[in-house]
């Protein structure tokens, strides 16, 4: 009786882990699907195709990190910044608008995480557009340049004037 007990168990622990997605767990990081309430704290356009970060990129934060923002000082556990990145395209006059979202990448500052250890205590992600976690050596393509940004805690941003 007790066999089969465990053995249920671990089945339904094995369900549970890959109905929650390998990547997801692993990076203790799910996309926030709130982030259309988050403030708006600066935009970025990178018009060349062939750059990893072509598009219009518009970020967000959420309300946890704004003292640090205004501030300028370290960020608290719990700070989440989204950016919404779409491609760029261009109109008449030379206008850049948005296209398609191409996705979004995520810092989550959680300096206790293991996820976050060799990355300035920020777990980095990228969502595809549907929300979904990307694989990525995010150490090497996202922190390897944040980390110039090290006295404001690897966030580039700065308020608006
Ligand atoms: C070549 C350098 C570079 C790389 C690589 C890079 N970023 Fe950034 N990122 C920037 C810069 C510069 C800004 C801010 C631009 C501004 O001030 O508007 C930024 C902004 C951000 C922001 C908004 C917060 C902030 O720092 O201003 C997030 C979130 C973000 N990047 C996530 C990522 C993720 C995730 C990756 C890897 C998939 C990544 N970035 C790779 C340079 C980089």
């Amino acid at each position: 009786m007790k066999k089969h007990l465990i053995a249920f168990l671990a089945m339904a622990v094995a369900i549970g882990l890959l109905t929650m997605g390998w990547a997801e767990m692993k990076k203790g990081m799910e996309f926030a699907r709130d982030w259309t309430g988050y403030k708006h704290i600066g935009s970025l356009v990178i018009t060349d195709r062939t750059s990893t970060l072509f598009g219009i990129h518009h970020f967000y934060m959420n309300n946890k990190g704004l003292e640090a923002f205004k501030k300028g000082g370290a960020y608290p556990d719990g700070t989440v910044i989204v950016d919404a990145l779409y491609e760029a395209i261009e109109g008449l006059g030379g206008i850049l608008n948005e296209g398609k979202k191409l996705g979004y990448p995520v810092m989550k500052k959680a300096s206790k995480a293991a996820d976050a250890k060799e990355t300035g205590g920020w777990i980095f992600a990228l969502f595809n557009a549907d929300g979904q976690l990307l694989e990525k050596d995010v150490k090497k393509e996202c922190f390897e340049c944040h980390k110039a940004a090290k006295d404001s805690d690897c966030v580039f941003s700065r308020p608006l004037k």
